[in-house]
């Protein structure tokens, strides 16, 4: 369980305004529901934008209610709908936004994305002054200063069921099988789920991929009978084709390998205990870390704590994949 902050009000919130942005993420539905409930229940009024940022420019906003969150908890994706929003990158589109808040007199401003939605809340935060906390929401868990993200349990145990399935046909048939799986440009996803699946392999963007090697390994435990059949699994990274690339240069070494890519199903589903258990109490404590005056700030999990992270920290630095991580599971296939 999290260690919550204990938080003292000091700022007055009369009303403010929630919303999701970017690639969804299972668990976006019970942090809303967190922020709306925590925030009714203090008094203050809520809104909902609707598509994000998108949103947001269009005036899109409804006022939001207990009753509007009920029977959100266990879904994926966001009610709220989501949308990735070139135009928030925009300046003048920013402060227009600021204008549309203020005439319905809304104070205050909860978003819940990935990094690029929370860059985009530090800049309107910093250049319209109206308090802004960011919620990691994002399945791909490559948000700097927070161990974990909303969504990133639920992904990783949806792309683990599914290789656990291909793990059955690939034994039966001696097959490999290179899988890919989401992350954007990072590893985090690929390593979670090749750790808990067993995976003979794990390529990640982090860190050069040798397919010499790679396939050298591949035919050794084939031809000692070690690896008949096996599990590549790989980030998408940012390469087009990347895993049709690697699946080519193995057939050059006379393997046959098979792809499957597991893509958006990794984004949908039920959200896991876990993710329902990190958005309710990030999203409700995203309320508290505004009434004692904080703003410009993401609020993350750090050894077992809740804790604020400045959003420009985000902006500036990196969340790296720890090397450790793969090692161990390239020594769990020794
Ligand atoms: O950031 C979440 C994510 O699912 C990434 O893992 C993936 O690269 C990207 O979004 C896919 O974006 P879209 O749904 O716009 O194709």
């Amino acid at each position: 369980m999290y260690t919550l902050p204990s938080l003292e009000a000091t700022r007055s919130i009369s009303s403010l305004a929630v919303l999701t942005s970017g690639g969804d993420a299972p668990g976006m539905n019970a942090a809303i529901r967190g922020v709306v409930r925590s925030a009714l229940s203090q008094g203050i009024e809520v809104y909902g934008i609707r598509r994000g940022y998108s949103g947001l420019l269009q005036n899109d906003m409804i006022p939001l209610n207990s009753a509007s969150v009920s029977n959100i908890v266990q879904r994926g994706g966001t009610f709220l709908k989501s949308a990735r929003c070139p135009e928030f990158h925009d300046s003048d589109n920013r402060r227009r936004a600021a204008e549309l808040l203020k005439q319905r007199n809304i104070d205050a401003l909860i978003v819940i994305g990935g990094d690029g939605s929370l860059s985009g809340a530090h800049l309107f935060e910093e250049e319209t002054g109206i308090p802004v906390i960011g919620l990691p929401g994002t399945i791909d868990n490559d948000i700097f200063g927070t161990e974990d993200t909303i969504g990133f349990d639920t992904a990783m145990n949806t792309a683990l069921d599914a290789i656990d399935r291909i793990r059955d046909t690939a034994d039966s048939h001696e097959r490999h099988f290179l899988v890919e799986v989401m992350g954007r440009n990072s590893g985090f996803l690929a390593t979670h789920v090749g750790i808990a699946a067993g995976a003979e392999m794990i390529l990640v963007p982090e860190y050069a991929i040798n397919i010499e090697e790679i396939a050298l390994q591949l035919a050794a435990s084939h031809r000692a009978g070690t690896g008949s059949s096996g599990i590549i699994v790989v980030a998408e990274g940012n390469e087009p084709n990347l895993t049709a690339g690697i699946a080519q240069q193995l057939q050059q070494q006379g393997l046959t390998p098979h792809i499957s890519i597991l893509g958006h199903i990794q984004r949908g589903g039920r959200p896991s205990g876990h993710d329902r258990v990190l958005a309710s109490c990030l999203g409700a404590v995203a309320v508290d870390y505004l009434l004692a005056g904080y703003s410009d700030i993401m609020v993350g999990v750090s050894n077992g704590c809740v804790v604020d992270v400045p959003l420009d920290d985000l902006i500036r630095y990196r969340k790296g994949l720890d090397p450790e991580l793969l090692k161990i599971a390239l020594q769990l296939h020794k």
